[in-house]
């Protein structure tokens, strides 16, 4: 790495995520079934139909997995719970969903790991998906439920909660895009999930501010996106592609506002009264989490129904995903949202990472790539923070090889090898190179 702890500021939080159904195992623990089990049921979504029944069994190996963390020198993981096991029909509470959570953050505190803790990583409970899902506007309501449930129980002991992890993939990939559960492509489902997801981080946050919870915020995702090229079209397929994916989120929580560049599209399809929820959306938060891949190039499709996208990775170097490696995308966006939004408020990179197709080899995983990769996005955020942004940590993804959602066990992004028949566990190249950079 061509870093140590030294470069970054006194407290500066190295760390690395994961997610409840990308890792714990749903078969386990009486969690209920989610959106998830069923779309990898339906053709041609997920990757050999693979689901997250046994994932990582991280559910029972949860020990040797935070072991990993603290090994590696880390001083916080970024986790999530998981809606469908603590509330199996999206309602009724499983003790043993909130035993699980309850031995998990005293088993990081034990390893002197920072929970950072985000309440929805998209395990939607089916008998919510029943009912409309995101489209319904009392999913909302009903996350603040979940929210409250969680809380009483964890509440006093995580360092940060963070309400949904990157609502563009909740609403636009999954209700527009038809990507990921439950797999729409219909504008007037994206419209209203666009607001509903928004909503619920309002609701979520009232309701943790009504318990006197600090250090709360939400996990945005960002992509750097420029035009193709010099036309006309692909200038405005920019700009709408920059207020759908960038600035919807972000505006609503900092400004109370909507892009109009998006609304364009989406107002026709907008639930009624909507603009009535903007003040409890917009209410002050204490953190941005920033989760950043990288760089679009795009351009306008005229034979495309609005927003007449379409888009490609950029020239450079791609990952097992065909994602162009940008880190200074990182460094732009980490500057933007502290320029144009969130000011002095603390950010976190609360992901970013990569995949390869990594094997092991004699008891070893060699991933030079993966240490460059980390290297570099490290430095865009040294370098972000010398031109302003409050930068407080960042986060791996991820720590562990795991469910990559529609992609299923095949793309691994983890510093940390899974064999997914044995589920034994090999630290990476990576993990090493990681570790000593950040040794104290
Ligand atoms: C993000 C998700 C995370 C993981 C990474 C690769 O969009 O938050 O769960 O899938 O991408």
């Amino acid at each position: 790495m061509k870093f140590t702890r030294a470069d970054f500021p006194d407290g500066f939080l190295f760390g690395a995520a994961t997610a409840a159904y990308q890792i714990e195992g749903h078969s386990f623990g009486g969690a209920g079934p989610t959106h998830w089990d069923t779309f990898a049921k339906g053709p041609g979504n997920v990757v050999r139909a693979e689901d997250g029944a046994i994932a990582c069994d991280h559910y029972h190996r949860y020990g040797e997995d935070l072991d990993l963390l603290r090994d590696a020198g880390m001083d916080a993981y970024r986790f999530s719970t998981s809606w469908a096991r603590v509330m199996p029909d999206g309602r009724t509470v499983n003790p043993a969903g909130l035993d699980f959570y309850d031995r998990l953050v005293d088993a990081m505190l034990e390893r002197g790991l920072k929970p950072f803790q985000t309440l929805y990583h998209w395990e939607l409970p089916s008998a919510l998906a029943d009912k409309g899902g995101w489209m319904n506007r009392d999913t909302a309501e009903y996350f603040g439920d979940f929210t409250d449930v969680i809380t009483d129980r964890i509440g006093d002991r995580v360092t940060s909660i963070a309400t949904i992890n990157e609502p563009w993939c909740v609403a636009y990939l999954s209700h527009f895009l038809g990507h990921h559960a439950p797999g729409l492509r219909d504008i007037r489902a994206a419209a209203r999930a666009m607001h509903h997801i928004t909503l619920a981080h309002g609701i979520g946050l009232s309701r943790l501010r009504a318990k006197g919870m600090e250090n709360c915020g939400i996990v945005l995702n960002f992509a750097h996106t420029e035009p193709a090229d010099d036309s006309a079209g692909a200038a405005r397929a920019a700009t709408r592609q920059d207020a759908i994916n960038n600035r919807w989120f972000i505006e609503a929580i900092t400004k109370g506002t909507y892009p109009a560049e998006a609304l364009e599209g989406f107002g026709p399809h907008m639930p009624a009264g909507w603009q009535d929820d903007m003040a409890l959306i917009s209410q002050p938060m204490d953190f941005l989490g920033v989760n950043y891949y990288t760089r679009e190039m795009v351009t306008t499709d005229q034979g495309a129904p609005w927003p007449q996208i379409t888009g490609s990775a950029g020239p450079g170097d791609k990952t097992q995903m065909g994602w162009e490696i940008y880190p200074d995308g990182l460094r732009e966006v980490l500057v933007r949202m502290a320029r144009d939004y969130v000011g002095d408020l603390p950010i976190y990179v609360t992901e970013n990472g990569m995949a390869w197709d990594d094997t092991v080899e004699n008891g070893a995983v060699y991933d030079p790539v993966r240490t460059a990769f980390v290297s570099d996005h490290f430095m865009a955020a040294k370098q972000a923070i010398a031109e302003g942004a409050n930068v407080q940590g960042f986060f791996y993804w991820s720590l562990l090889d795991n469910y990559e959602w529609a992609f299923g066990y095949e793309k691994r992004f983890g510093m940390v090898h899974v064999d997914f028949d044995t589920l034994k566990r090999t630290p990476k190249a990576s993990y090493h190179a990681l570790k000593s950079a950040i040794s104290r």
